[in-house]
């Protein structure tokens, strides 16, 4: 049997939680809170992180942090996980769905100018597979109309655009730490905050609406209710869990590259004959192997190649089904433009097993299979 996904583990993380539970601190910013924050802050030179209690929470914090006023439009890809747009109805906005680019299934950047109106606010860029969104194009545009970007980097810790971490190019960025990603803490998630305007507001917003982060700097002598809030920090013994994915990052990114790499040369031979297409990695973008996906034919293809795999045991998984033709994309949104590419290549595309310290003979198996099925 292979499974789609396992969730990392390193080793360290009993010996991490064991620490956080004797020193009778297992709620939210503890030692290791702190230490995941600063670890990320360093390494992907952001102005600030914060852990939060996962990728939507992030993504929530962000929209509540743009600040939207009843009317306002927020433009993002269809072809993403609801929290993408959830997290901006949250926020109060109205979504507009536009168009994603076929070789990197990450929005097109060509076509956000035309769904832009006097009531945009803001772009959701959503980095798919860890690999970067055209962010130079982006940051133009919104800078250009005066709008506010948060980028979905949910997929993408450890993957860089022209040098810089995803997550930080943005106003916000925000991390996913769910056990589906290449990094973990069961759920969690972090914001990046670029601009140091906005630390403080999202201090209060992310603890219950209180200032108790001053207080426990020593900046008031007594906490209190200044601002709305919610509760978004999480218990220090994920924090934990985290930290030693963290103190590992170069090993898991190394790890899991390798079985990308693998799986890249086994059906490169494919895609050149064209029977199939690959993930296209931009010039300028390092992805972090978070996802191998294959193209097929069409859903039809795809339906029998998952059945063809799944006979052997070995799990292959698509998604997403796109927002705008999902009920609450039709409540709550609309599509701007031509869906030329979001459903037809979202139909196509499928992921194959891939996590960390994945056995090779597993591997292999998924290899194998695979090729069987296009012999046949
Ligand atoms: C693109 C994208 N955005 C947001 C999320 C939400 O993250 P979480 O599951 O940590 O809330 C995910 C993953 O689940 C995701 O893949």
């Amino acid at each position: 049997m292979v499974p789609f996904n396992v969730a990392p583990f390193v080793g360290e993380e009993f010996e991490y939680i064991k620490q956080a539970i004797e020193a009778n601190k297992i709620s939210g910013d503890g030692r290791f809170t702190k230490l995941c924050n600063k670890i990320m802050e360093d390494r992907f030179k952001a102005q600030k992180v914060m852990l939060t209690t996962s990728g939507t929470s992030a993504l929530d914090m962000a929209a509540i942090l743009c600040d939207f006023k009843p009317g306002d439009e927020v433009i993002l890809p269809s072809y993403t996980f609801s929290s993408t747009a959830t997290a901006m109805i949250l926020g109060g906005a109205k979504l507009v769905f536009v168009d994603i680019r076929p070789d990197t299934m990450n929005i097109d950047e060509k076509k956000i100018e035309h769904a832009i109106t006097d009531k945009t606010k803001a772009i959701v860029v959503v980095h798919y597979g860890g690999v970067a969104c055209e962010m130079d194009t982006i940051m133009d545009i919104a800078k250009k109309h005066n709008l506010k970007v948060i980028e979905d980097a949910a997929q993408a810790v450890m993957a860089t655009y022209k040098g810089r971490a995803l997550g930080t190019i943005g106003d916000f960025g925000c991390y996913s730490f769910h056990e589906t990603k290449n990094y973990s803490m069961g759920e969690g998630g972090a914001i990046l905050i670029n601009d140091p305007e906005y630390n403080e507001r999202a201090e209060i917003l992310r603890e219950k609406g209180t200032n108790r982060s001053k207080f426990f700097r020593g900046q008031v002598d007594k906490y209190t209710w200044v601002d709305f809030g919610d509760s978004y920090l999480p218990s220090d013994i994920n924090a934990a869990y985290l930290y030693a994915q963290l103190m590992h990052a170069d090993e898991i990114n190394n790890n899991r590259l390798e079985t990308y790499n693998a799986y890249l040369e086994a059906f490169k031979p494919l895609a050149d004959s064209g029977r199939i297409e690959l993930q296209h990695i931009p010039e300028g973008c390092v992805h972090n192997a978070h996802i191998f996906y294959i193209k097929l034919k069409d859903l039809d293809d795809r339906t029998k190649f998952i059945e063809y795999m799944k006979d052997s045991a070995i799990y292959a998984a698509f998604h997403y089904v796109p927002l705008h033709s999902a009920p609450a994309g039709i409540k709550y949104g609309r599509f701007d433009g031509e869906d030329e590419y979001t459903t037809k290549e979202s139909e196509r595309l499928v992921r194959l097993p891939l996590y960390y310290d994945i056995h090779k003979e597993k591997r292999d198996l998924v290899i194998d299979c695979a090729l069987r099925y296009f012999m046949a």
